[in-house]
């Protein structure tokens, strides 16, 4: 009964809210990007509104040149490959990522960075 009350406080404080999962999921990212406009600055660019933005496009933050000399935009498709394979798709990347993420976990992480608005809750303590 205390785990209901706590889940629908949960629920009336926040409308679309990450599950503790997703924040732990997004912890995959959160270590080196922000990924709310509240965020300290990471090692790698915010990733807050990433979806629809040009690659390698924030003013102040210091790209290698595989990144700064990108042209095209970060969409869905393209978050994926990059997830997936980042040195292989812009070779000499700063984002030297390899994970063990699945394809189900990987839709998951698309979907909660193409929420624009905060919705990663701070962590749960
Ligand atoms: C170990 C640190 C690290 C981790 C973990 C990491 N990144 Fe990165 N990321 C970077 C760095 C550094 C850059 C800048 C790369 C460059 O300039 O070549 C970057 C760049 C990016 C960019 C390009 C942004 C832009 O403005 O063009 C995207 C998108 C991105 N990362 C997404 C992710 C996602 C999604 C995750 C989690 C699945 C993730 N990163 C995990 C370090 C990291």
């Amino acid at each position: 009964m205390k785990r209901l009350a706590v889940f629908l406080l949960g629920l009336a404080s926040c409308n679309v809210c990450a599950s503790t999962s997703d924040q732990s999921l997004m912890q995959a990212c959160t270590g080196c990007h922000a990924v709310r406009a509240s965020d300290l600055e990471g090692i790698g660019p915010s990733l807050v509104d990433i979806v629809n933005r040009p690659a390698g496009s924030l003013p102040d933050y210091p790209y290698s040149k595989a990144l700064a000399e990108a042209n095209f935009i970060w969409d869905i498709g393209t978050l994926r490959v990059w997830i997936q394979h980042s040195e292989r798709m812009r070779p000499g990347t700063f984002m030297r990522y390899h994970n063990a993420l699945t394809e189900a976990e990987i839709d998951r992480l698309l979907n909660l960075l193409s929420l624009s608005e905060n919705i990663l809750n701070e962590p749960t303590q």
